[in-house]
């Protein structure tokens, strides 16, 4: 049976990390080649292995999303590693306790970790399509998905900056989606409830039971449940599907 990305290059931005990996290893399964970056070499490295030892093809980048001069060499590379750039998952992102703004109110984060969170989760966010969108015009069209998150629907106690970045990423994706609808390109987000990475470690290993009262499902999410419907944005069974934000957070948005 034909995989629903046969043919397709695909790059995935914090793809050394738990949703980025669980998608990589998703989009091979499907028949994509894949572009793996993070600003961690070794984590996008494990990745690509992954990737090759379940039979898939993939290569590794480095660069963070916070310098545009990287943004712009890791779609070159990919660009002349597979001829083409047709899915784009934007999904590099850090948490608060990364800008050591764990716990803290609004008035409490310190002007730098304010910045530093914004320049990755939204700033990264639109350096990618910047330097994406013109590949794609050229190329004749293509899916771009950025990872937003329920953080970026509602306010969340402590998460200031998180919440106004994630915010930020649905804003930028409804805008491209109208921008580039006539250029063939789909703009969407995914927006993940609580998902079992490490980025949530530490917060479920203090407040696990009382934030799980809140899911419906009473269990976090898996990577892989976020890459299922990011892979299926990415494929042409999505093809009337643009500037949408899907929640994928066990019901928690119902509420
Ligand atoms: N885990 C959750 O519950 C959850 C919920 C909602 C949204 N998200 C979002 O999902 C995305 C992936 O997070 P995850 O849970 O897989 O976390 P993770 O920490 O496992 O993975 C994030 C990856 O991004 C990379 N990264 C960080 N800063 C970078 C930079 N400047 N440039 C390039 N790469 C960088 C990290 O090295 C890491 O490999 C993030 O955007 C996050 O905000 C996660």
């Amino acid at each position: 049976m034909a995989g629903m990305l046969d043919g397709k290059s695909a790059l995935i931005t914090g793809g050394g990390g738990g949703i980025g990996r669980a998608t990589a290893l998703i989009f091979a399964r499907e028949g994509a080649r894949l572009a793996i970056a993070d600003a961690s070499e070794d984590a996008a490295r494990e990745t690509v292995a992954q990737v090759n030892a379940a039979g898939g093809q993939a290569m590794s980048l480095s660069g963070d999303v916070t310098e545009s001069a990287a943004v712009q060499a890791m779609i070159k590379a990919v660009v002349s590693a597979y001829g083409r750039l047709d899915c784009a998952f934007n999904n590099a992102g850090i948490a608060g306790y990364q800008v050591d703004a764990g716990g803290k109110r609004t008035h409490e984060w310190a002007d730098e970790s304010f910045d530093r969170m914004i320049a990755v989760n939204l700033r990264g966010v639109w350096l990618c399509m910047k330097h994406e969108l013109p590949q794609m015009m050229a190329q004749g069209g293509g899916k771009i998905v950025n990872t937003g998150s329920i953080a970026g629907l509602i306010g969340l106690p402590t998460s200031s900056a998180y919440v106004a970045a994630k915010h930020g990423v649905l804003g930028l994706t409804k805008t491209a989606a109208l921008e580039y609808a006539t250029d063939n390109i789909r703009v969407n987000a995914v927006c993940p409830g609580y998902i079992e990475t490490k980025m949530t470690e530490d917060t479920m290993r203090r407040r696990g039971a009382e934030l799980m009262e809140k899911v419906p499902f009473r269990r976090m999410g898996k990577p892989e449940e976020i890459g299922e419907m990011v892979m299926w944005l990415c494929s042409d069974r999505s093809s009337y599907v643009s500037g949408a934000c899907y929640n994928v957070d066990g019901g928690y948005m119902a509420i």
